[in-house]
């Protein structure tokens, strides 16, 4: 049978286990498996663009596991009464193709992308950094907030959204969820960004927004670019990208879909792979400017439903659900439409079922499984 979690089942995974230890199990992971880089089959995700979107698949196997996450990105979904982002995946097993794991990967991608986050900020930020500016205050932002706050010390964060309600949720929720984080609203991007040791730009807008310029950008600094993340949807200005050490997820995709993308084909750029695996170096002097362009990538993914996988056989999460079907002849699908006479009743319209109820005889199962209850026979295997 495939494990079914839903986001009910994902929330509790990370309330039982809090945040800050799912984050560092969602790290872990990802630097295993980022550091097997070479064994995954990879490829840039396909992408079905729209006026107001784009949605994604994001397919990756190594020679055990396959997976794919189905994922969206509409900025103008709010207006609708739904989240810009929203996503669910599979798990399966390579050697025969069946799914183990069919999950939620809404909540799951704030999580993983957070955590990718502080995973390049470990290699790219200065190691003294404790302020942080976070640009963009929507879905996604008490993740990252959270992650760089437990994992790598961020200790005061300068929060600015051009919709200031979504800056006062945010900052409500830290003050929950994590006291000893000074958090300030600021009234525009560039105060905030002012003195800070690492910018996150979390933003939606399917343009090539301008969030951060040159001026913006102090000695020192480490950009996590998390908001650009498709083709005509950038947050960086150029001039941001010319003075500054540039690091991407996979280049293939990230030089289409990235703030890179404003870039010529041979900018340089490091895949953060390489870092972690000690075959390129990342920050090297404490005033050069680094940028993780990030986009998301589907090996992220396919940790994180590994992660998911580990953490519902843990806690015991989850429902059985018949995905596939399971036969005892593997040959005989048809024998599936063979309904059972629990099917046949489930699928007559209520009110012939009602009548049908009413017209049945009752019949006395003195079986212990029964109890003894007077139950009604369906009627309907007769003929
Ligand atoms: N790189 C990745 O792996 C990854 C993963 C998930 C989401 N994303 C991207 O992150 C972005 C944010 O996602 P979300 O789910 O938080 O979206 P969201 O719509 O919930 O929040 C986005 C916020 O950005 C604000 N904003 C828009 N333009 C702004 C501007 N010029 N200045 C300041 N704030 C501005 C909006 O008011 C909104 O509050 C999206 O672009 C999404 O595609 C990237």
């Amino acid at each position: 049978m495939t494990r079914f979690l839903s986001t009910h089942d994902v929330a509790r995974i990370v309330q039982t286990l809090g945040l800050p230890e799912v984050f560092r199990r969602m790290v872990a992971g990802l630097e295993a498996d980022f550091l097997r880089w070479g064994e995954f089959d990879k490829s840039p995700r396909a992408a079905a663009h729209s006026k107001d979107g784009v949605i994604e698949l994001m397919p990756i196997a190594d020679a055990s596991q396959y997976s794919f996450k189905y994922v969206n990105g509409h900025p103008k979904n709010h207006q609708h009464g739904l989240p810009t982002v929203m996503a669910f995946g599979v798990l399966a097993d390579v050697a025969t193709g069946q799914p183990s794991l069919l999950s939620e990967l809404t909540l799951t991608t704030a999580i993983r992308t957070a955590a990718t986050s502080v995973m390049a900020a470990r290699h790219l930020a200065r190691k003294d950094s404790r302020v942080m500016a976070l640009i963009g205050n929507g879905a996604q932002s008490e993740f990252q907030a959270l992650a760089f706050h437990h994992l790598l010390g961020i200790r005061e964060l300068r929060i600015h959204d051009i919709d200031a309600a979504a800056s006062a949720r945010l900052a409500r929720h830290l003050a929950q969820a994590a006291p000893t984080l000074a958090v300030t609203i600021c009234t525009s991007t560039a105060e905030a960004v002012r003195g800070a040791d690492i910018i996150t730009t979390v933003t939606a807008d399917k343009t090539n927004a301008t969030i951060l310029t040159p001026e913006m950008i102090e000695p020192g600094v480490h950009v996590n670019g998390v908001g650009g993340d498709c083709p005509g949807k950038t947050e960086l200005h150029r001039g941001v990208l010319e003075m500054a050490r540039m690091f991407v997820e996979y280049e293939p995709q990230s030089r289409v879909e990235g703030d890179v993308q404003q870039m010529p084909a041979d900018f340089p750029v490091t895949e953060l792979w390489r870092v972690l695996a000690g075959q390129a170096r990342g920050r090297e002097r404490s005033e050069e400017v680094t940028v993780f362009d990030s986009v998301g990538f589907a090996l992220e993914d396919f940790s994180a439903l590994r992660l998911l996988l580990a953490c519902a056989e843990e806690l015991n999460l989850g429902a059985p659900i018949a995905l596939v079907p399971k036969m005892a002849d593997p040959k005989n699908l048809f024998g599936q439409l063979e309904a059972t006479d629990e099917s046949k009743r489930r699928a007559m319209p209520s009110v012939g079922r009602a009548m049908a109820m009413q017209s049945e005889p009752s019949i006395n199962l003195p079986s212990a499984r029964s109890n003894g209850v007077r139950l009604k026979t369906t009627g309907l295997g007769r003929g």
